[in-house]
């Protein structure tokens, strides 16, 4: 008989899985191969196993095609330089790893995160830990998204953005501990407000009021994620000649809005139906965003 500690035969490679465990059996890009499962792992000694140093990005794949991806590599490498991380791999590089993993997953409509972590320290920082993985895009759409509006609840946890919070970071308990808030509740997203009332983002999406007409999104000076989709919306406004500008929200400007939209790349724009079990009467300024954004993805953009 097989003592509890004795790997299973299936993880003789993966020691570190609890014996009856699998690794999820997807192929990820890590470091320039292609491996698969339990094989696709991280040293010990990197900084982004240790102390979450680590940051990524999330690109939405239609067809193929990942949308933005030069203003997702931007921010990638741009946040690399500001917090000293090792120089990432070449994003003609991480491009191609995209077409590997996507051919290799049988995928066209997906969701891939590329992350990059700061190494094994010592010394010039050494990458160690850049991966690229994807996932089958319909499965990571919200309910809402795909029913064209969403149900969200506001964050019973006080919080605040910190001084990374304009960096897509892996250290992200605050704002998964708020997703699963939402996933408790049955909603979409949730909304982060800090301790004295500030409306910040969601806990993976910017957040946008309309007021007579006015789009207003919270200040990237107030340290939320600069969102891709964020200065899209706010370019597509300019061109459609809706009135939008930054402004700091308030917890009652939630509830006094005449419209609440989110933005996130795998969702895109998502008008808000109701929050905190408040139904919101209009949409219309959302839903025209909404349909002005896709129509700029499936032009391929700028
Ligand atoms: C906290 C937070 N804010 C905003 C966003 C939206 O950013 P983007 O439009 O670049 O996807 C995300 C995306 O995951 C996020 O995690």
């Amino acid at each position: 008989m097989k003592s509890r500690r004795e790997p299973d035969a299936d993880n003789a490679t993966t020691p570190w899985l609890p014996a009856g465990a699998r690794a999820p059996e997807k192929t990820v890009w890590v470091n320039g191969q292609l491996v698969k499962g339990g094989e696709a792992s991280l040293s010990l000694f990197d900084r982004g196993a240790r102390d979450g140093g680590g940051i990524f990005e999330t690109v939405r794949v239609d067809s193929g095609r990942p949308f933005d991806w030069d203003r997702h590599m931007e921010r990638l490498v741009l946040s690399a330089a500001v917090l000293g991380f090792p120089v990432p791999s070449a994003p003609a590089r991480l491009r191609q790893a995209l077409d590997q993993v996507l051919a290799a997953e049988g995928l066209a409509d997906a969701a891939v995160r590329m992350t990059v972590t700061r190494g094994i320290a010592g010394g010039r920082p050494t990458r160690t830990g850049a991966w690229l993985e994807a996932e089958p895009l319909p499965g990571r759409l919200w309910r809402g998204t795909r029913a064209g509006a969403a149900r969200v609840v506001i964050s019973r946890r006080p919080f605040h953005p910190g001084p990374l919070g304009e960096f897509k970071t892996t250290s992200r308990l605050a704002w998964d501990l708020a997703r699963e808030e939402a996933r408790a509740e049955d909603v979409d997203e949730a909304i982060l407000v800090g301790v004295e009332g500030t409306v910040y983002e969601g806990a993976v999406s910017n957040v946008f009021a309309v007021f007579r007409g006015e789009v207003l999104t919270p200040p990237l000076a107030a340290g939320v994620l600069p969102g891709i989709v964020r200065e899209r919306v706010l370019e597509l406004c300019a061109g459609l000649g809706i009135p939008a500008r930054e402004e700091r929200l308030r917890r009652d400007d939630l509830a006094n809005a005449e419209e609440l939209f989110l933005t996130n790349s795998v969702q895109e724009v998502v008008p808000v139906a109701e929050i905190a079990g408040r139904a919101l009467a209009a949409q219309g300024v959302g839903e025209r965003l909404r349909e002005a954004y896709r129509r700029f993805v499936e032009v391929g953009g700028a």
